[in-house]
């Protein structure tokens, strides 16, 4: 049996995505633009069998029950779309693990659907550029259609009805703005109070803050594009803390007000902005939960740790560049599933035992 398998990672947006013109297809209602990281990779194996009766998935060594779970269903909608490219009807089974620990906190969103677009296309025999990937991937989580690329990337939000203009372009490789970095600060790993595909649709209906913001974006896109292209740290760090603020601001102003930020979150805001106090030189951003990312750039990384560390809610701190985006492992001894039998290599899950790569 052919299993495919690809290792993708999670990106950081510096101008956001919050709120869908079309919540079926994960259209949004205006672009956005992260950064790919090269730490918290996801592992994704793939295979599409004639044996298999249903679709199967397991995540981290657990199985997921499609019939009983609907939101893992929903995510896995490329599926049918690869099948309906491909001209097949075999059904999947689709192994995924995150190689970090996963109390880390992190939503494994992005690169778990960046990573299968990619495994499960090639499964299915197809060979597929990288905007059809984003579209893909984007079926399953809309940041997810940013992660099928490395570097400075923008989803254009796109116009048509049927999705096919909304998909991720690359700004700039991984090597372009070498000294950038993101410290990710681990605060909380509670579950999140609203999830972010639930949270977003109640600011678009209700929020109307929410309305400035959509006027605001576009000339923020244009000089977050600018500000990369000039490597224009202060200006990157600027709109970055902006739209971080901004986005918080219109989930505040939701009925009833979404807050995912807790007191260490805003502890996080005040030391940056100390270390901004005589020039800029970090700059944070927060996504669906309180823990955040602070972009800076590699000279100043121990200042800003430093301080950090300072504050003792702080749990863990990751430290990432930019990445290259999804990669293959072809390296037959390293699929998540066992070619032969179809059955899960549980060796890669058992507890305790290390398990691919941490960081
Ligand atoms: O990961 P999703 O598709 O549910 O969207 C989350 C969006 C934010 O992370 C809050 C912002 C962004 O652009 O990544």
């Amino acid at each position: 049996m052919k299993v495919v398998t690809f290792e993708a990672t999670p990106n950081i947006a510096v101008v956001k995505y919050w709120g869908k013109r079309n919540t079926q297809l994960i259209l949004p209602t205006n672009s956005s633009i992260s950064m790919t990281l090269d730490s918290l990779k996801t592992r994704t194996s793939v295979a599409f069998d004639e044996t298999f009766e249903k679709d199967e998935l397991y995540l981290n060594g657990e199985n997921v029950d499609l019939e009983k779970n609907s939101e893992a269903k929903e995510r896995l909608k490329q599926l049918d779309a690869i099948r309906a490219k491909a001209g097949i009807n075999k059904k999947a089974k689709i192994v995924s693990i995150n190689c970090f620990p996963t109390a880390a906190g992190f939503a494994s969103s992005a690169s778990g659907l960046a990573a299968l677009a990619c495994a499960a296309s090639k499964a299915a025999g197809l060979k597929l550029d990288s905007q059809e990937l984003s579209i893909l991937a984007r079926l399953g989580s809309g940041s997810a259609s940013r992660s099928v690329l490395g570097g400075f990337v923008e989803w254009m939000k796109g116009e048509k009805e049927d999705g096919s203009d909304s998909y991720a372009v690359q700004l700039a490789d991984e090597n372009y703005w070498k000294e950038m970095r993101v410290i990710s600060v681990v605060v909380s790993q509670g579950a999140k109070s609203i999830s972010s595909r639930t949270g977003m649709q109640q600011t678009l209906e209700t929020s109307e803050l929410f309305k400035k913001r959509l006027a605001y974006l576009p000339a923020a896109i244009d000089s977050m594009v600018e500000a990369i292209k000039e490597k224009n740290f202060e200006l990157f760090a600027e709109i970055t803390m902006k739209d971080s603020d901004n986005m918080h601001a219109c989930m505040a102003d939701t009925k009833p007000p979404i807050i995912y930020m807790n007191e260490t979150s805003k502890k996080i805001i005040d030391v940056v902005k100390e270390l901004n106090a005589a020039s800029t030189i970090a700059a944070y951003t927060f996504d669906a939960g309180p823990n955040a990312h602070i972009y800076c750039l590699e000279p100043h990384i121990n200042k800003v740790i430093e301080a950090l560390e300072k504050l003792p809610q702080v749990e863990q701190i990751i430290l990432s560049k930019a990445g290259s985006g999804p990669v293959e492992i072809s390296d037959e001894k390293e699929h998540l599933l066992d070619p032969v039998t179809g059955e899960i290599r549980k060796h890669f899950f058992d507890k305790g035992k290390n398990k691919i790569i941490v960081g």
